[in-house]
């Protein structure tokens, strides 16, 4: 209670209640505490869906489906893949306010270079930012013809809108980009080891049916109604979701990117943009992989050290600063070993 007044006057509510009110305040609360975390635990056994109490949660709102007789772009990013190949192609997932991150992505991990031999680029994806003002929509124009890395369509940029951003990225690539050799789909608050990721993708070398990424196996809806990921029953009805990899950065083929912009016009669509990709993957019976047996995809934060990060793909949850200095550090420590 950060409220000095408020917190003297429970303090003094709470000296005059007498000794023995007292110890039923706090037996009573500790037979309740235990009580809501074992009913906690029930609706999360039992697979019970709490939407049903909440009035706010429409699921129709969630019904907008990607249009896929609709090639127009707002914008399209300066490539010619057919005369340079890229090896690479990182799909950033970005909205108009997260400008610096971009920034920071450019000048680091983002930056167009040669890895072995081979190339990588990297796009940012952007939806439309909701009543979008004139200034704003010049000063995107802007960024845009500078920097040549902009993706964009016409739909509203929203969280529960990333399947959307997601499906453009994958038309763009298989219409305008179909020589690369693989994908990345990530976010803009991501550290990604670029270096070691082409390094993993040249040892595996398998150049067709792969999707690697940070798995998740056995992973449950939430039917928590104030979730974030909250899903209705109605929007998914069995218990677990088919395997995915987390939305957080997954890699595939480019033959992936193909099959799965086909088979996503005959599916139903998913909010969640990694659950929904790993939808497609089951009906088209492509199984996730590991990229190597050790864990290098993160999709959380992962503690950092120079040697830690030469050997990690991803790590999520990074600010542009530590982008930056995370990236600087291991450039500058690369003829030290660990
Ligand atoms: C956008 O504009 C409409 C109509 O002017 C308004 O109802 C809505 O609240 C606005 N949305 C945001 C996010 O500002
Ligand atoms: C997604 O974008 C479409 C098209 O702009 C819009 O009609 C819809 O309301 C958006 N959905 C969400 C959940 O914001
Ligand atoms: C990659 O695989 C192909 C065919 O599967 C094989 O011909 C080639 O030698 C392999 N390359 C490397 C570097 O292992
Ligand atoms: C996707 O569909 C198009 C048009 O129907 C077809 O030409 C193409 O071969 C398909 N690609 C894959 C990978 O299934």
């Amino acid at each position: 209670m950060s409220n000095p007044l408020m917190s003297g006057f429970c303090l003094t509510a709470w000296r005059r209640i007498s000794k023995m009110a007292r110890k039923k305040v706090i037996f009573t609360s500790l037979l309740i505490f235990p009580s809501l975390v074992m009913f906690g635990l029930f609706i999360h056994m039992q697979d019970i869906d709490l939407g049903y109490f909440c009035l706010s949660c429409s699921g129709s709102y969630f019904h907008y489906k990607f249009d896929y007789n609709n090639k127009v772009f707002l914008k399209l990013p300066e490539v010619d893949c057919r005369q340079t190949p890229p090896f690479l192609v990182l799909l950033i997932t970005t909205t108009y306010s997260q400008k610096e991150a971009r920034m920071a992505i450019r000048k680091t991990w983002g930056k167009e270079r040669v890895i072995q031999g081979k190339r990588v680029v990297a796009y940012f994806l952007l939806g439309q930012r909701e009543n979008e003002s004139a200034k704003e929509k010049v000063i995107l124009a802007q960024e845009s013809h500078i920097y040549k890395d902009i993706i964009q369509r016409d739909f509203i940029d929203t969280y529960y809108n990333l399947t959307i951003k997601t499906l453009m990225g994958i038309q763009w690539i298989t219409h305008h980009c179909p020589q690369a050799s693989y994908i990345m789909k990530t976010d803009s608050d991501m550290f990604v080891n670029t270096f070691y990721l082409v390094e993993l993708l040249l040892r595996k070398n398998q150049t067709s049916n792969l999707f690697t990424g940070k798995l998740k196996l056995n992973d449950r809806p939430i039917r928590m109604p104030f979730s974030k990921w909250y899903i209705s029953k109605r929007e998914y009805a069995m218990a677990r979701y088919p395997p995915f990899c987390s939305g957080t950065g997954y890699v595939f083929s480019i033959d992936v990117a193909q099959k799965i912009y086909n088979v996503s016009m005959r599916m139903p669509f998913f909010k969640l943009e990694d659950v929904y990709v790993g939808m497609c993957l089951e009906r088209l019976k492509i199984p996730l992989q590991e990229l190597h047996e050790h864990t290098t995809f993160f999709a959380d934060k992962h503690p950092f050290s120079i040697c830690a990060y030469r050997k990690i793909v991803t790590s999520h949850e990074v600010q542009p600063a530590e982008i930056g200095m995370y990236w600087e550090a291991l450039r500058r420590s690369r003829e030290e070993p660990c």
